[in-house]
């Protein structure tokens, strides 16, 4: 098998590894989908079950994923086949990576409907006064022939930017705008301190109301926990093959899913304090709360018509920094064993979700709800990504051989190892199973 892989070359900067994995966590997941999903769950009960899922079971599986990725230096398809043929266990170990990358392309397939519906806004926010921000996302969502143009437009440029490799371009796009983007969210929790019902927001967000508590919230949390973080489906895991052999893979994990998290509850702290400030807006608002939200923001503020389009511009490229990590792993795969070229083969995969991205483009209805795109999100984020997870956790923590594990993490500290390894061992996989299989009953 070695012999037909192309060997992958490592980042060109030690910190790319970082900007890059924090350039695919961040990103609409964050900003649009945190918000809204705390928002239909109820809130804080739900926050306090994310945060449980980033550190039990997030964590420990970003560090296996890097591990792996790294060790190998191939797509993770050929990753996982080559840490199972030198681990002397079966190559069906493999099979996760197809999990992954068919994730990996229904998730893209609304993704692109969702950040095209940002760089519609870009738009939005430059030239509209309408306070009627709900009025205004449910016309927007309702034309499928707008939605369909700017979903074109940005599954174009994920195609484009993963066709001439990630490699390039990426570290240097993220290293500026990321930084930008944290600070004007800043801004707009401030905004929602000064404007907004601030109290009542971070009494949502973090004071958790247990009876809201359904089994779905733990399908819904732990999903978002996987789907925020871009694990268990390959993206972490592929952007790992480039990572320099002389960084530390725990302190980079954990580094990465602070910023991702730290991101996340910023966006709620910009979010909800308007929604509660406006009568006739609800939490549970779905898909367009963030859109409704800040638009309105936007729409009251000095200067709303510059901000709000920088902001839009800069969640578009979180979007695209996250949506070519999204397409990498399948797009590695077929350019490693040579089936394509590079460019061929990020063609292929991007109209497949392209073509299943339609589905959502032309799936809201009059309310903002979106059933196509729900039911995509829910078997791809809720079910796939914490499946492969699952097993990612538990071929490393049971199947892969720890020499070959303490390899590569190098002169890790002891205690940090032993909890890392009673974290995958039982902690991930069993709260995976448990949050899955009780949706069965
Ligand atoms: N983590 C990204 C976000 O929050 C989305 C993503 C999911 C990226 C899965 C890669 C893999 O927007």
């Amino acid at each position: 098998m070695q012999k037909t892989l192309k060997s992958h070359g490592t980042w060109i900067g030690k910190w790319t590894f970082v900007l890059a994995a924090t350039g695919s966590a961040v990103g609409l997941g964050n900003i649009w989908g945190f918000p809204y999903k705390a928002g239909t769950e109820g809130g804080g009960a739900f926050v306090l079950i994310y945060l449980l899922c980033i550190v039990l079971i997030g964590l420990p599986i970003m560090l296996s994923e890097i591990l792996i990725g790294r060790r190998s230096g191939n797509s993770p398809i050929n990753s996982m086949k080559k840490s199972a043929i030198d681990s002397d266990v079966s190559s069906a170990w493999q099979g996760v990576g197809w999990i992954g990358i068919s994730a990996g392309i229904l998730i893209l397939s609304f993704y692109s409907v969702i950040a095209g519906i940002c760089l519609k806004y870009i738009f939005v926010s430059a030239s509209s006064n309408d306070l009627d921000t709900a009025g205004q996302f449910l016309s927007i969502v309702n034309s499928p022939k707008e939605l369909m143009l700017w979903h074109t437009i940005f599954m174009g440029l994920t195609m484009f930017i993963v066709s001439a490799g990630v490699k390039k371009g990426i570290g240097r796009m993220v290293k500026i705008l990321m930084p930008m983007l944290g600070l004007l969210l800043i801004f707009m929790v401030v905004y929602g301190i000064i404007n907004g019902a601030f109290k009542e927001a971070l009494s949502f967000l973090f004071k958790p109301d247990f009876t809201k508590i359904t089994s779905d919230t733990f399908l819904v949390a732990m999903g978002q926990a996987f789907f925020s973080l871009s694990l268990g489906m390959g993206s972490i895991m592929a952007y790992g093959a480039y990572m320099s052999k002389d960084q530390n893979i725990a302190s980079t994990s954990v580094s990465v899913g602070a910023l991702d998290t730290l991101v996340a509850i910023m966006a709620g702290l910009a979010v909800f304090p308007i929604i509660f400030a406006i009568q006739g807006l609800e939490a549970s608002r779905g898909p367009g709360l963030v859109f409704i939200s800040l638009q309105t923001a936007f729409n009251t503020m000095d200067f709303g018509n510059i901000i709000g389009p920088i902001f839009f511009i800069l969640l578009s490229v979180a979007a695209l920094s996250s949506s070519i990590s999204i397409l990498e792993p399948g797009v590695a795969y077929l350019a490693e064993e040579r089936y394509f070229s590079r460019t061929k083969s990020a063609i292929i995969i991007s109209i497949t979700c392209w073509l299943i991205g339609i589905g959502t483009a032309f799936g809201f209805d009059q309310d903002g709800n979106n059933f196509f795109q729900a039911n995509v999100e829910l078997i791809s984020v809720n079910i796939m990504q914490p499946l492969g997870g699952m097993l990612i956790a538990i071929f490393i923590g049971w199947f892969m051989k720890e020499s070959l594990i303490k390899n590569e993490l190098g002169s890790i500290n002891q205690a940090i190892y032993q909890i890392w390894r009673v974290f995958i061992k039982f902690v991930a996989p069993i709260g995976v199973g448990i949050v899955l299989i009780s949706q069965l009953f």
